[in-house]
């Protein structure tokens, strides 16, 4: 059973400048829920309950959004306006947040290496909440199916979808041989090759299953690709001695850490709200997304 998952979170959202220079991307809302807390629902969804965010300077608004406001709950009690936070106060009840800093921003490998003390000698997921993933069964249903094939295999799982040539050149391109129809088995991978270069147009995307050996392979691997130390490095390295399976997402997947992705988002959950409000005739009040 996987019950711990990782949220890097401590990154600059440069591309959101100036609105991330004094708070976190994470926390920029599509529709009325910030993009994090689609995130921790997804984790929560798979049953891993325990939630540990690797964050940094700056990044204090998330922790107070997963713990209680008294002063807004005595406000709300008795109110219409009370449930509006219902969707949020089942992941508190539900969930247990650790934190710990990133000191220095060295990419995403070394955000996942942080969080190893939490973590320890387990399996565990990692959520890229700037990776908002919809599927037939909603936006939190992911990581659920990722942990089915986890159970399976008892490996490293990554969720991978196909990018046209164009885009090729800003995810790490895995290749390998299928297995089903919607799992294959990695051989290789590789970070941000030009479309030329790639194996595949298969594009990793923010979803990741580990088994723990992952972070004794991060210690040893090198700085890389824009001097950061690359989770795609590590994992080109696990799968020279284990079996690493991608499991290719069938679903709409928006881009939230860039402004076309978060407006496009945005406007994808304000028409399905819409639409549900005008088959339901229910109250518009809040986001109902799974
Ligand atoms: P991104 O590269 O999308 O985030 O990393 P970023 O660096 O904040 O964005 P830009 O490019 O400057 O706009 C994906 C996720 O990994 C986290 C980020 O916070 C983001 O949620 N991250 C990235 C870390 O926690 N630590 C890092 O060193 C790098």
């Amino acid at each position: 059973m996987i019950t711990k998952c990782i949220f890097p979170v401590a990154g600059y959202g440069t591309r959101f400048l100036p609105a991330t220079k004094s708070m976190p991307k994470e926390m920029l809302p599509v529709l009325n829920r910030p993009l994090i807390e689609y995130a921790v629902e997804e984790s929560l969804n798979s049953n891993m309950k325990d939630i540990c965010m690797v964050t940094g300077r700056g990044k204090r608004a998330i922790e107070d959004y997963f713990d209680m406001n008294y002063e807004l709950e005595v406000k709300l009690k008795g109110t219409l306006k009370e449930e509006k936070l219902d969707p949020l106060r089942r992941i508190m009840n539900n969930c247990t947040f650790s934190y710990i800093r990133q000191r220095n921003i060295h990419g995403l490998g070394d955000a996942v290496l942080t969080a190893e003390p939490i973590v320890g000698k387990q399996p565990f997921g990692v959520v890229l909440a700037d990776d908002l993933c919809v599927n037939e069964l909603g936006v939190s249903a992911t990581m659920c199916e990722m942990v089915k094939i986890y159970q399976q295999y008892q490996c490293s799982i990554l969720a991978v979808m196909q990018v046209p040539d164009s885009d090729i050149h800003r995810y790490g391109i895995v290749s390998g041989k299928n297995i089903t129809n919607s799992i294959m088995e990695i051989n290789s991978i590789v970070e941000k090759p030009q479309a030329h270069e790639a194996p595949s147009n298969w594009a990793v995307i923010g979803r990741y299953i580990f088994t723990p050996d992952i972070f004794d392979i991060l210690r040893n691997t090198a700085v890389g690709v824009n001097g950061e130390v690359q989770l795609t490095d590590a994992i080109s390295h696990q799968l020279i001695s284990q079996k690493v399976i991608a499991y290719k997402f069938n679903g709409i997947r928006f881009d939230c850490g860039s402004i076309d992705g978060f407006v496009a988002a945005t406007n994808y959950f304000h028409q399905k709200n819409k639409q549900k409000y005008a088959d339901n005739k229910s109250s518009y009040n809040f986001c109902e997304t799974s």
